[in-house]
């Protein structure tokens, strides 16, 4: 339980009447962002953006699962889970986390404000520490800005303190709220080469039309830097996610099977969400030399099809 002078440090610090203010849900704090343009939540755990609604927008952008912890040291099933440094397995060590440490591992406030037409930004920042630094063994200094107004903005910086080079994976996670997934269509991986996990770690090529999901769907799609644009008939609006410094995207859905042996995510939710990952995975790994840094970034919006 955070003690109340953390939170009211950080309020003081960082709180902006009107826009922005700290505060304690299920043992976590969270920085809740609710201006006339958006309505939010970002957990300093993992530096989570679990809620994000812009004014206008009936349902949420993002999925959140019912199912979902919220709890010290478990990942949010939901919103944006921030993947670094690895994605999914880490390839030399399979006992290590699915995903890497960033997504639960403890962030600080670096910097907030409101520009006073209702859009929030807050920068959280993670440094290597000596857990991390068993996990994974190099210095660096992470930096997540998140922007909330009429879109989402996150962009994910890390730099590298250490005196050699080190690789990395990292994936904005997004999970997007869509009225059924059977009958929405994602656009803008026409054509691109995609890892298939359901189905061996094949490598195939995506066929000209939208994508349609038919069944559970995990996919690494390589070399693109498109926006994917999300078309949903079935809530009447698109989601468009325009990226920058990522090279991936992931698409996943677990689909009814898969969702029945989670138990963070209900049995019934799965037509509710899409994954659209803003990544950098697979042969995409990003290489730092000492001294460099590396942003990826998200742009993410509701519009009316
Ligand atoms: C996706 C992976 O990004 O995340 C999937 O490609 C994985 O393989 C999914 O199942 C969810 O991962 P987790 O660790 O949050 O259950």
């Amino acid at each position: 339980m955070p003690s109340g002078t953390k939170l009211d440090d950080l309020q003081a610090r960082f709180g902006v009447a009107g826009a922005l203010r700290f505060e304690e849900a299920g043992g976590l704090v969270r920085a809740v962002v609710a201006t006339a343009r958006a309505q939010g939540d970002v957990y300093l755990q993992g530096a989570h953006v679990a809620r994000y609604r812009p004014a206008g927008q009936q349902q949420p952008v993002l999925f959140v699962s019912t199912r979902s912890a919220f709890a010290a040291g478990k990942a949010i099933r939901g919103g944006v889970p921030l993947i670094f440094p690895w994605f999914g397995a880490k390839a030399d060590n399979p006992s290590a986390p699915q995903h890497g440490f960033a997504r639960v591992a403890a962030f600080d406030v670096e910097s907030a404000r409101a520009d006073g037409d209702g859009k929030v930004t807050l920068v959280l920042r993670l440094e290597a520490d000596a857990a991390s630094r068993r996990a994974w063994p190099h210095d660096f200094v992470a930096r997540y800005r998140v922007t909330m107004g009429e879109t989402l903005e996150l962009a994910f910086e890390v730099e590298n303190r250490s005196a050699s080079p080190f690789a990395y994976e990292e994936a904005l996670h997004t999970y997007l709220t869509v009225g059924d997934v059977r009958k929405a269509t994602i656009g803008g991986l026409a054509g691109t080469t995609f890892i298939d996990k359901v189905d061996g770690l094949k490598r195939k090529r995506e066929g000209a039309a939208p994508i349609q999901l038919g069944g559970e769907t995990d996919r690494v799609y390589l070399d693109t830097t498109a926006t994917c644009v999300v078309d949903d008939p079935v809530l009447g609006r698109r989601l468009v996610v325009d990226k920058q410094g990522s090279a991936s995207t992931v698409v996943w859905n677990p689909w009814n099977e898969k969702a029945k042996g989670m138990a963070d995510f209900g049995d019934d939710e799965w037509p509710r969400m899409v994954c659209i990952e803003t990544a950098n995975a697979a042969d995409n790994a990003v290489t730092l030399p000492p001294g460099a840094k590396h942003e990826t970034s998200a742009l993410i919006r509701a519009e009316a099809r």
